[in-house]
């Protein structure tokens, strides 16, 4: 994966992604490619990174004070294959004069769409009901077999307004349901578009039949969904997870399956990524997939095109698309 001329920059990537961003980076640059299908060890990615001008890394890579170091002065920027970038430290990156940028826009349809799925999985009880006709149990029709939970005309909770949850509310329309939300910022557009209604945390829990989240990883939304939280839901709600896994306190998630506090949850991400609770894994009321919210053809090669894109213009003196630490463009 490496070519010859040495008065190329040098890349290096962290992780094997769709082949037409690493052809365009390859059309400019000297690429180098972790030929190991897993995360880098913090030894490998401190000698990787080393005298690069630029890195592409991905969203489950520690991009911490000493790798941003390790990468020296030469580094102009870590491109980040994700929209969020709660892997990287950005104030180490900025007093270290290093550009990070990140994929938005892309993925907001994937991530919807997986947001949809998951919902509708847990509550038409898919996965259950997949593998109890797989096992040939279906000797009949049964007026009480897998009962679900109506989806259309239901009361649709979404927390965060940006650009995937406003994407996931346009998608509800089409089920005929009522949109509250809540977040830090109200979003007019969702409003005045869909009909949506700003309330505080408390009402959307108490009045959503699911709940979809849609924050990023901050401190202040580090278990913004805990024991209180669950304790003013519906006993018939579904709770879906695309954003982060420390969104919801997956201990207290665990209680209120348990005790029938809600009725189900679909879950993309983890507390402890890719460690999961272990009870979970034996709850039929969960359906749980591997971080897989962008993972479309389509849109994991847009991400790799925005990241590859960010890395030419930087490395030619231009301003990149999506910077998060614009300080350093100053
Ligand atoms: C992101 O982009 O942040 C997603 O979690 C990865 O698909």
């Amino acid at each position: 994966m490496e070519c010859e001329n040495m008065d190329k920059k040098n890349i290096y990537i962290t992780r094997r992604i769709p082949e037409e961003a690493i052809n365009l980076l390859q059309e400019h640059f000297h690429v180098e490619i972790n030929p190991q299908d897993r995360v880098l060890t913090k030894e490998e990615m401190l000698q990787n990174v080393k005298n690069k001008d630029a890195v592409l890394c991905v969203i489950n890579d520690i991009i911490d004070k000493d790798v941003l170091e390790a990468a020296g002065v030469k580094c102009k920027i870590f491109a980040n294959y994700g929209v969020g970038y709660n892997n990287i430290d950005i104030d180490a990156a900025t007093q270290n004069n290093i550009i990070i940028t990140n994929t938005p826009g892309v993925l907001d349809d994937a991530t919807a769409d997986l947001a949809w799925t998951l919902l509708m999985t847990v509550s038409r009880r898919i996965v259950a009901a997949d593998k109890f006709t797989r096992n040939g149990a279906f000797q009949s029709w049964d007026p009480m077999m897998f009962l679900g939970r109506d989806i259309t005309g239901k009361t649709l909770g979404l927390v965060g307004a940006g650009r995937i949850g406003s994407n996931f509310a346009k998608k509800a329309k089409a089920f005929d349901m009522k949109i509250l939300y809540t977040g830090l910022r109200q979003n007019l557009k969702i409003e005045e578009e869909l009909g949506a209604i700003y309330v505080d945390k408390e009402t959307l829990l108490r009045e959503a039949d699911f709940v979809s989240l849609h924050v990023p990883l901050l401190p202040s939304t580090i278990h913004y969904i805990g024991d209180k939280e669950f304790s003013m839901m519906k006993k018939t709600a579904v709770i879906v997870n695309t954003s982060r896994g420390p969104v919801i306190d997956e201990k207290a998630l665990v209680k209120a399956l348990k005790q029938g506090k809600i009725w189900g949850a679909g879950l993309d991400v983890y507390e402890n990524e890719p460690e999961i609770e272990p009870e979970l894994l034996n709850m039929y009321n969960v359906v749980l997939v591997p971080h897989i919210a962008s993972a479309t053809l389509e849109t994991r090669t847009n991400m790799g095109l925005i990241a590859a894109r960010n890395i030419i213009k930087v490395l030619n003196g231009e301003k990149p698309d999506t910077c998060v630490n614009s300080e350093v463009l100053k």
